[in-house]
Order: C-alpha cells, then structure tokens, then sequence
C-alpha cells in the first residue's frame, strides 16, 4: 500500500544546511532510501518537500484519499503549526514524525511538538536513517492495524 512521506520547510536544502547537524545527505538520497525500504516490505512511496504550510496541509488531505500512513519531519512547523496538527487529526491510519537531529538536545523552542500529540511514534537524533527506520515501523503499524 501507499505511504507518504512528507517534509517540511528547509528541508529542500538538506545536505548543504548545517551538515554538522543535519548530516551531509541530500533529500533525494533520503528518497532514494524510503523507497528501497519501502519495496523490500511490499510498499510504495509518494514523497513530497515543501517550505508552505498550506501545501503540507493539502498533502494530509489528499492521504486521507489513498494513504496506509504518513511519515512526516514537519521540520520547524513541528514547533509552531496547529494546523498541521489539526490535519493529522483527520487522518485515521498510523503517523510517526521523523527529525533527523535530536530536538531534545538542542534549543529549549524545539523541545515542543504541536504534532506529537498525534504521532503514534516518533524518532529523533538517528539522522537521515530514521526516514528509514520509520518506513520500517509504519509497514509494522499498518500490517497490525489492517488485519
Ligand atoms: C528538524 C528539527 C527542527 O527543529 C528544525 O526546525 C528542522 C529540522 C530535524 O529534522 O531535525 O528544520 O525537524
């Protein structure tokens, strides 16, 4: 089945943003990597980056249509955006929210996510392996939820 993989603002630049936080691989490279994971385990991908609120909001829509799941790195909207949440809300399949740094470690204003209130998993700090991992559990998540 369909999984989205949606990204946040900022993002687009991954590999030449702060690669000492965000590492040195390139958004495509990352795309490249949940659609290996995702066809060993039976799955498609539709992979989508965008710097407006409003575009990630129509994509939770449009998933409502024909998504398993979503796995999404809301990037700094995670710490700002209701709507975002309130979107997630009304989409019933599993949702895990990836960051690829350690929000945790670093400052005080990342420590919040509007959208954890809605993820049933979130990873953070493993780097660009954890769109991987996340691909990995949601295929876990959809497999126990639609049986
Ligand atoms: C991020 C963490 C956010 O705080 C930040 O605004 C990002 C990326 C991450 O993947 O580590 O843009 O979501």
């Amino acid at each position: 089945s369909l999984i989205y993989v949606i990204n946040g603002p900022n993002l687009n630049l991954l590999g030449k943003r702060q690669p000492h936080i965000y590492g040195d691989e390139t958004l495509v490279d990352v795309e490249a990597g949940c659609r290996r994971v995702a066809s060993e385990l039976g799955h498609e991908i539709r992979f989508h980056q965008s710097n407006r609120e409003y575009e990630i909001i129509d994509w939770i829509h449009e998933a409502r249509e024909d998504a398993s799941g979503i796995v999404i790195n809301p990037a700094a909207f995670t710490h700002t955006s209701v709507a975002i949440l309130d979107a997630l809300n009304t989409f019933e399949p599993p949702v895990i929210e990836v960051h690829i740094s350690n929000v945790y470690k670093r400052e005080p204003f990342r420590h919040h996510s509007f959208v954890s209130q809605r993820a049933d998993g979130v990873i953070a700090g493993l780097g660009t392996e954890g769109y991987q991992l996340a691909v990995r559990s949601i295929a876990t998540l959809i497999r126990a939820t639609t049986r």
